[in-house]
Parts: structure tokens; C-alpha cells; sequence
């Protein structure tokens, strides 16, 4: 009886194995010709050329002389096989070729999967290990390696991230999961990220854009835009200052319709390089910025608001559209109305968001409400907060205007918690000690980036013809950049 049954058990395991050799051997390289050939991956020009010059062979008879040389003319297939071998050998076999190479790579990298999970403690109570589901190119020199998770959480994956990257050899950019699937994906790549660059000049800046970092594959971009507002977050010294510098810079010098508030209570020193620079104030004490945050929260939001609403808008941008002669004014709202983007920056959040030496109790409140108003109103009418701080934890920063600051870009952090605060995952703790390594992250990606290196005599000699020499000039300035209307948003 006993013997009945393992016979009947080892019935079925030949026959699962059977199944998965057949499905190796016949259906999975025509699968991985279908996804080469969807993802341009296939060298389809090469595969086709190698197939004319086998069929060239073919009809010229030079396939049956070479067997018949070697004496072995009587295997040269005949009858129906004659059809197989014509259209397998000579037309296909390229593509099959191909096919096949792509499923024992996949067979090898599987098992390589099998021995790093195992190492890496990636298994789940019931003994399973996390399966592969698939491994495909994201860009010249990213992936996604795709795996079922059986079992184990998003937690045990970016834990195991060492091991991980240290089996397989690569360098991990990003673990997400999808629940609803119970899968991982994770991205990597091969290449490490440069530790240094450089950058001289904003002209490949486009308008409204600015300059995140160098990614492994390309140089990521940002669109005040899509994303209006920003959270620049790290620990002391890993170079938040210094991507304001250039963020600032680069804003400035290509987009003329852009005016800026930079507050910084540390005696304005960061922002020192711009208070020369017309469409620029530096506020370096606690009743101005708080002055210039209501300004902006209450009057101009109001105003730009009533001004959109009247004439049917969604975003200035579409009210610049309009024809100067049909757009209507809100009573009390000039003609003359300054409609260019205005930015506010804030260097270290917790001086001015949190009760200390610098602001009190009543001024902390009336930042942070006016703040949450700018985050949370300024997209449409072109309003834009950019807060840094080394502490973006809710005592710093409101979490309602957390949540408005979609841009997030977080340079590595002291502990797990602060990871948490920022990224809702762990990456900026395990980013490596490098000045100016961040993490950029927004509502559609997530990119380890370096961050260009732009030091303060690099803005000053950029700046410099910018500059205007006496505060009498810089007021004048300031009064006629009021009168004019921002017409090139
Ligand atoms: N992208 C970068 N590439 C290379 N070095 C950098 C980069 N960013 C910053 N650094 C170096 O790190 C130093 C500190 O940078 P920065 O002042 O921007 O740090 P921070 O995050 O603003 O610090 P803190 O929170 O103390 O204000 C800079 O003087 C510079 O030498
Ligand atoms: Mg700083």
C-alpha cells in the first residue's frame, strides 16, 4: 500500500518536472521572443540578417552539400520534416537561438535568486523562499527584478539590502511593493553612482525646471510645475544648503519673471550670495519672513485666486493665455497685477516652525499656518515653498504641509525614524557617506541621485553681472519689477 502510494508520488513529481522541461523547451524562449521583441530588446536586425543569409544557404543547396561532405547526406530531413527544418532551422533559428540564451540566463539568475535569499534569511515559516516573477531593463542601466514576496514583508527585503546587494552584485536603488499582488520589485543596476558632479553652467536648465541631480542613467529634472513645492531634508552637512544654492541660482538666471524670498534666520548668512540681486529679499529676521509667509498666504493667494476664478481658470498659466482685452479684474484687483511665480525658501525649517531662539510661541503658530496655506493653495497661482531642514519631524514641519510638499529630496539621516518621516522607507538611512548623495523622490518616482556640488563662488561669479550695487538701485528696481505684469510665466 505504502509503496502504491510514493510510486504514485513520484508520479507526480516526474510529471510536474516533465511539464516545467516542456514548458522550458517550447514555450518560454517563444515567451521571451514576444517580450524582446515588445521591449526592443530582440536584435532584431542582427536575428533577420543571420536568417537571410540561412536561407540564401538554403536555396542555393549549400546546407545539404556541407552534410553530404561529412558522408552524412542520408539525415538531411526529408518528407514533412523537410517543412520543420526549413522553418525552424533556416527562418526561425536565429530568434529561437536568442530565445533560448535569454532562458537559461533567466534559469541562471533564478537559481543565483535561490542561493542569495537563502543567505540573505529571506525565508518565510513555512520554508518558502521569494519567487521570481520576472527581471526586465528599466533604462540603459537600471532594472526591475520582480518577486513574489511568500511571505516575507517590505521590511525583511530592505533589511536584507546588504546581502542582497553583495550575492547578486549589484547596487539597489528602490524595494516597493505592491500588496494587492504580494509582489517586491526591486530596481537595481550595476553601475555605482558617480561621487562627485560638477556643475559650471544652468543653460540645459529648461523654464520653470530645475536640476535635481545626476541619476546612474541620466540627469533628473524637476518641474515647478508638477511639482510645486519642495521638502529638502538630511543631517548636518550632507549638502542641502548647497542644492538650494543652485536650485535658487539656476530658477534665478532662467526664468526673468521669477521673484524669491529666502529666509534664513541665521543672520541670512547662506542667502547672502543673492541679496544683491534684484527680484531676490533675504529675510533674516522672524517679523519679516512672518510678514512676507502672510502676505503671500493671504493677499496675493486671495487675489490670484478671485482673479482665476473670474475669468474661468485653473492655473495662471491658462489666465496668461487668455487675450489681454477679454480678461476680467476682480473689484479692488489692479490691472497692474504682478503675476510672476514667486518662490520662498527656507533654510532650516525649525527656526522658524518651532520655538526657540529665534522665533516665540505666537510667531512659530503664524508661520506654520501660513505656511500650510502656501502649500496647500500655491500650486495654482504660482506660489512655491521650498523647506530645508535637518529635522523634518512634525515638530519642524506641520505634517499637513509635509503632505503638501510633493518633491521630496532627502540626503541621508541619522536613524530609521527620520528615514520613515521623509521617504516612508528606509533608503535615506542606507544611503552611503557621501556629501550631495540624496534621494529624490515625487509623486510618480524614486531615484538615487548625486547632487550638483555649486559653491558660493561659483553663484557669486555666475550671479555677478546680475548684481545691483546700491540699495537705492536694487528699491527702484523692486518698484518698477511691481509695475510689470508676468506675462512669460
Ligand atoms: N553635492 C555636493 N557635492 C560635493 N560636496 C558637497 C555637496 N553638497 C555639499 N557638499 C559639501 O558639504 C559641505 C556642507 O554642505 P551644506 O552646507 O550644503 O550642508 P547642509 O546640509 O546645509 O548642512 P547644515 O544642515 O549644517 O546646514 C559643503 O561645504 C560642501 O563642501
Ligand atoms: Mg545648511
Amino acid at each position: 500500500m505504502a509503496s502504491k502510494k510514493n510510486k504514485s508520488n513520484l508520479d507526480q513529481v516526474d510529471l510536474a518536472k516533465l511539464f516545467k522541461n516542456l514548458n522550458l523547451i517550447f514555450i518560454q524562449p517563444f515567451v521571451e521572443i514576444f517580450h524582446g521583441l515588445y521591449s526592443k530588446r530582440l536584435p532584431l536586425y542582427l536575428c533577420l540578417s543571420v536568417s537571410c543569409f540561412l536561407q540564401v544557404i538554403y536555396f542555393l543547396g549549400i546546407d545539404y552539400l556541407i552534410i553530404d561532405y561529412f558522408g552524412m547526406a542520408a539525415l538531411y530531413p526529408m518528407g514533412s520534416f523537410h517543412f520543420f527544418y526549413k522553418l525552424f532551422l533556416v527562418v526561425w533559428s536565429p530568434f529561437l537561438i536568442w530565445g533560448f540564451v535569454q532562458v537559461g540566463l533567466k534559469l541562471r539568475l533564478i537559481k543565483r535568486l535561490t542561493e542569495v535569499f537563502l543567505n540573505a534569511g529571506l525565508k518565510s515559516a513555512t520554508s518558502k523562499l521569494p519567487a521570481f516573477i520576472f527581471d526586465k531593463p528599466v533604462d540603459n542601466y537600471t532594472r526591475r527584478l520582480r518577486v513574489a514576496k511568500n511571505g516575507q514583508s517590505l521590511k525583511s527585503f530592505e533589511g536584507a539590502k546588504d546581502s542582497l546587494e553583495s550575492g547578486l552584485q549589484v547596487y539597489i536603488d528602490e524595494f516597493s511593493e505592491d500588496r494587492r499582488n504580494n509582489t517586491v520589485d526591486i530596481v537595481y543596476s550595476h553601475k555605482q553612482l558617480e561621487e562627485h558632479f560638477d556643475i559650471k553652467d544652468f543653460q540645459e536648465v529648461h523654464k520653470n525646471s530645475f536640476l535635481i541631480g545626476k541619476g546612474r542613467s541620466k540627469v533628473l529634472y524637476g518641474d515647478l510645475a508638477d511639482t510645486p513645492h519642495l521638502l529638502v531634508a538630511g543631517q548636518t552637512g550632507m549638502g542641502k544648503s548647497t542644492f538650494l544654492r543652485q536650485f535658487i541660482t539656476s530658477l534665478y538666471l532662467n526664468n526673468k519673471n521669477y521673484s524669491f524670498d529666502l529666509i534664513d534666520l541665521k543672520e541670512g548668512l547662506e542667502f547672502q550670495i543673492f541679496d544683491k540681486l534684484p527680484r531676490v529679499q533675504v529675510q533674516s529676521d522672524v517679523g519679516s519672513s512672518i510678514n512676507i509667509l502672510k502676505k503671500l498666504a493671504t493677499k496675493t493667494i486671495k487675489e490670484r485666486s478671485e482673479l482665476l476664478k473670474l475669468n474661468s481658470c485653473k492655473d495662471i498659466d491658462s489666465f496668461l493665455k487668455i487675450p489681454k482685452n477679454t480678461r476680467t479684474y476682480p473689484e479692488g484687483v489692479s490691472q497692474n497685477i504682478k503675476l510672476d511665480r514667486h518662490v520662498v525658501v527656507v533654510d532650516e525649517a525649525f527656526d522658524l516652525f518651532m520655538a526657540g531662539p529665534y522665533a516665540d510661541a505666537s510667531s512659530v503658530k503664524n508661520s506654520r499656518q501660513y505656511a500650510s496655506k502656501i502649500a496647500a493653495q500655491g500650486r495654482a497661482v504660482g506660489v512655491h515653498i521650498v523647506i530645508a531642514t535637518q529635522r523634518p519631524d512634525r515638530f519642524a514641519v506641520d505634517p499637513q504641509t509635509k503632505a503638501n510638499l510633493t518633491g521630496k529630496l532627502c540626503f541621508r539621516v541619522p536613524n530609521i525614524a527620520t528615514s520613515m518621516t521623509v521617504m516612508d522607507s528606509r533608503r535615506a538611512l542606507d544611503l552611503p557617506n557621501i556629501k550631495g548623495r540624496a534621494v529624490w523622490q515625487n509623486s510618480s518616482e524614486s531615484f538615487e541621485v548625486q547632487t550638483p556640488f555649486f559653491g558660493e563662488d561659483q553663484a557669486m561669479e555666475i550671479l555677478k553681472s546680475s548684481y545691483i550695487n546700491q540699495k537705492k538701485e536694487k528699491n527702484n528696481s523692486e518698484r518698477s519689477s511691481d509695475e510689470i505684469q508676468g506675462e512669460e510665466f
